[in-house]
């Protein structure tokens, strides 16, 4: 039975109940004396509104790290189990005396999403054993049927945040579905990806992870591209000084911790039956970079074509470094790529663009 959360589910109207507390100001000088005063409501700021679409793992775990980063002044969030989803909500809500002041809503119908500044969709079937990807990605393209035009109707000005996977055709897939301009429509893509390959190489180092520039690039998954040529630590290539330092820095070895990076996840998986934290700071970071319009560079999914010999006529998402701010992808940074690697970023993309187009949007 659903029980009381609030005074005015439980009979308490919420009306006036402030204003026993609070009396406006006067204005001076103006006319006070005319009886004008300036109510606090009068000068509000615009608020800022997120919405996160699935209250799964995942979903929740971005709810949480935008709520302590004090991102939002509103988070909507939005599941098919209505149950869960306000058990979930709840749960935050009651951490409200430990947090900054964010308003917490939630209901399975996607109108609580109106006006968002930023809807991120964590919301996925999972994969059934023994199911194909494209049979699990056809699932999910039915599932974004449902969910991305109702979004794209209730916050026309959103920017978009794909994080359901295989995420670089999804991020497709929510483009030709919302009708947005490619610069409002991202995926998660390689920044998670990205965090793992700096974190190897920081423990490696024994620096900072932070203090690591280093890409991976391309597919979110398998054909992800470790970006070797350009990664560096304060300013120095470390590709270089790794292989005077170990004579066992070849090719395979640089293969192997690619590998890592992308079994990492896959480890995760198996030992605890799914990923959230790293994720969850991973998508608030980029939420910073959007709604702060921070204009950093952050390994996303965009639409790809023409870069790095991606065919023009080719509408393929992967992971580019890409500068965020308040309008979304603000420009892709044109990376120096050896040819190898850019050979395997076009693998990944023609991969890539070959599922797409079995999807017949
Ligand atoms: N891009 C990345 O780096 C990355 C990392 C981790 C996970 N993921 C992906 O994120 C997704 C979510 O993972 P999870 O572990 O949270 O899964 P989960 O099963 O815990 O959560 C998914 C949620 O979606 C909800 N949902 C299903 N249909 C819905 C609908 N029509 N409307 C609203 N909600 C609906 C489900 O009820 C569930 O609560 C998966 O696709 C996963 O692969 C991506």
């Amino acid at each position: 039975m659903k029980k009381a959360s609030s005074l005015s589910e439980l009979g308490f109207d919420a009306g006036d109940a402030s204003s026993g507390f609070f009396r406006p100001v006067s204005d001076s000088s103006s006319s006070a004396a005319d009886g004008v005063v300036v109510t606090p409501s009068a000068h509000r700021r615009r608020l800022t509104k997120v919405s996160v679409i699935g209250a799964g793992n995942v979903g929740m775990a971005i709810a949480q790290t935008i709520l302590t980063r004090d991102l939002a002044d509103e988070i909507a969030l939005v599941d098919a189990l209505p149950d869960k989803l306000r058990g979930e909500m709840l749960d935050l809500q009651h951490a409200a005396a430990f947090l900054p002041r964010t308003r917490l809503v939630s209901d399975t119908d996607m109108s609580v999403t109106r006006g968002s500044d930023l809807a991120i969709v964590t919301a996925g079937a999972r994969q059934i054993p023994g199911e194909t990807r494209l049979n699990l990605l056809q699932r999910n393209v039915a599932l974004f049927r449902k969910i991305v035009p109702a979004l794209a109707e209730q916050s026309p000005d959103a920017l978009l945040l794909v994080v359901s996977n295989p995420v670089d055709v999804l991020t497709y897939v929510a483009w030709k579905l919302s009708g947005f301009p490619a610069s409002r429509v991202i995926g998660s893509g390689t920044n998670l990806d990205s965090s793992r390959f700096r974190f190897l190489l920081a423990e490696h180092l024994d620096v900072n992870a932070q203090d690591v520039q280093a890409y991976m690039v391309g597919e979110h998954g398998d054909s992800s591209v470790a970006v070797w040529s350009s990664v560096s630590v304060a300013g120095m290539p470390v590709l270089k000084s790794l292989q005077q330092s170990h004579s066992s820095f070849d090719e395979e070895a640089l293969e192997g911790i690619r590998r890592a990076v992308v079994d990492s996840a896959y480890e995760v998986i198996s030992l605890k039956g799914y990923t959230s934290w790293a994720i969850g700071y991973s998508v608030a970071s980029l939420a910073a970079s959007l709604l702060r319009d921070q204009r950093r560079i952050h390994p996303v999914s965009v639409l790809a074509r023409g870069f790095h010999g991606i065919p023009d006529e080719n509408d393929v998402f992967l992971s580019l470094p890409a500068r965020l701010g308040r309008a979304g992808v603000q420009g892709v940074a044109e990376m120096e790529l050896t040819e190898e690697e850019a050979k395997r970023l076009r693998r990944s993309a023609k991969t890539l663009w070959e599922n797409c187009q079995l999807l017949g949007l």
